[in-house]
Parts: structure tokens; C-alpha cells; sequence
């Protein structure tokens, strides 16, 4: 992906760093750095600490990429789901990130009881495979997949909509300046089919956050269900439109 002007990538300034402030319990949640399983990790970075639907999560970063640590809207997101989680049941429902970068997402909807599919770019899956199963491996809830889903591409042949029905899409903070903004669109069109509920949370910096904000309303029923004025995250719902 092309460069975003912000976006916490810098370690030691990340917005991610925020995420004891924003987690859910109340406590402070203790952000520590330590040292990666070097046997299983390609890169170093920090381990982010967070409390969600009451599971103890540990996230680890990286530094090369950006799926490689926790966005605001993905702590918004995570926060949202585990405070709503009768507007928004996920137990046995079928889940698909798009952009699932560390995972965070992914974990907190399986921890509440989804068949989740946590998607990336080919480089980002090793760590977001790692991040899922060290946080899932021993619970008692459906095993999450991981797999490359390149925002446009093959969708028709590796997803086809005859098959794959997802009762939710989640993604956040996969809008930021990148060329795939057309792609990312067509990649929600396909998966938004009757009775799936996209739950889309962004951090807006940019004039074409906005833009891809009115292209949702054009295309979707589209509302706005929580911002985050702190971190400047709206969380937005759109569903197929009826009519
Ligand atoms: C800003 S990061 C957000 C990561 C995570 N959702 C979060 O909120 O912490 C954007 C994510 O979108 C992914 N991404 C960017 N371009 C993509 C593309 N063309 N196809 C699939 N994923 C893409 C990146 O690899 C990255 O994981």
C-alpha cells in the first residue's frame, strides 16, 4: 500500500499506544515491550496489551508494514463489539475481516463466539497468524482462519458469493491514502450481499476519507453508529440497500 501520511506506524508515538485508555474494563491495561518469539517472528516489535469480552489479549507488532500494529479503528471497532453485544450478536456467526493487519479485531470476534476469517496482504498473514492463534489457540470458541484476500482481486474465484455469505464484515481503518480505494469499495460490494452487515470504523484525517464516505452512502444503507472524537473514528453500519 502507498504511504499514509499519519498513522501510527512510528514506534514509541502509535496510536496504539492509546489502547489502555480506550479498553474496555476500566483498569489500565499495562503496555509492555518485550522481546518477539525470535523463533517465530520475522521481524521485531513491541507486544501491545489489551482487555476485551474479558480475555487478557496480547498483540504483537511488527515494523515493516501497515498491518503491522493496531489502529485506532481497530480499538474502536473492538470496543464497540464488546459494549453492543446484543445490537450486534456474533456467537456462531459467520465473520470476514478485510485489512485485519495485527488481528485485534479478528481475536475480540472470535473471543465472542464468531466463525471468523481474518484476511491481509501475502506479507502481513504471518503476524496476523501468529497474533490469532497465540490468543485463541486454548479457548473454547471456533477455530478463526486466516487467509490473503488483496483487496479487488480473484474475489470471484476465491470467494464466490455462491458459497461465502458472511453475516458480518468487519474492517477498520483500511481507508487512508492508498490506490486501492476503488478496489477496497468492490471488495465490500461483493461481500455485502441481503442480511450481512458491514461495520466499517476509520480514523478520518483525509479529504478522500470523506469521499469514500459519501461513495458508502451512494451504494449501501448507510449510518453512523459511534465516533470516537479522541481519535476522530467514526463507526459506520451499511447494509445492502433495500429497494
Ligand atoms: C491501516 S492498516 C489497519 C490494520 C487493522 N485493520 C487495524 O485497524 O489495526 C490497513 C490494513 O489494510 C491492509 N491493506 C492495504 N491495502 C490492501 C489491499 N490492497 N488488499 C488487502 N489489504 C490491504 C494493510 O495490509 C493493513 O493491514
Amino acid at each position: 500500500p502507498a504511504q499514509a501520511a499519519q498513522g501510527p506506524t512510528q514506534p514509541g508515538l502509535s496510536t496504539s499506544r492509546d489502547g489502555a485508555s480506550i479498553s474496555s474494563t476500566g483498569q489500565p491495561v499495562k503496555n509492555t515491550a518485550s522481546a518477539p518469539s525470535a523463533a517465530r517472528l520475522p521481524t521485531s516489535g513491541e507486544q501491545m496489551h489489551y482487555i476485551y469480552a474479558g480475555q487478557h489479549i496480547v498483540i504483537q507488532e511488527s515494523i515493516e508494514h501497515f498491518g503491522a500494529v493496531v489502529w485506532p479503528g481497530a480499538l474502536a471497532l473492538s470496543q464497540y463489539l464488546e459494549s453492543n453485544q446484543e445490537r450486534f450478536n456474533l456467537k456462531d456467526k459467520k465473520v470476514l475481516e478485510i485489512g485485519a493487519g495485527t488481528g485485534l479485531v479478528s481475536i475480540v470476534a472470535s473471543i465472542l463466539g464468531a466463525y471468523v476469517t481474518a484476511t491481509d496482504l501475502p506479507e502481513v498473514l504471518e503476524n496476523l497468524s501468529f497474533n490469532i492463534s497465540r490468543n485463541t489457540h486454548n479457548m473454547n470458541t471456533h477455530k478463526p482462519e486466516v487467509r490473503k484476500l488483496v483487496w479487488g482481486e480473484d474475489l470471484n474465484e476465491d470467494f464466490p458469493s455462491s458459497t461465502y455469505h458472511y453475516d458480518f464484515i468487519l474492517a477498520s481503518d483500511v481507508v487512508y491514502h492508498h490506490t486501492a480505494l476503488d478496489a477496497l469499495l468492490a471488495t465490500m460490494v461483493h461481500f455485502c450481499q441481503p442480511g450481512t452487515v458491514l461495520l466499517w470504523a476509520n480514523k478520518f484525517r483525509f479529504s478522500t476519507d470523506y469521499e469514500f464516505l459519501e461513495q458508502l452512502y451512494n451504494i449501501f444503507d448507510t449510518s453512523i453508529l459511534a465516533e470516537f472524537p479522541e481519535s476522530n473514528v467514526k463507526l459506520l453500519k451499511a447494509t445492502v440497500r433495500e429497494n
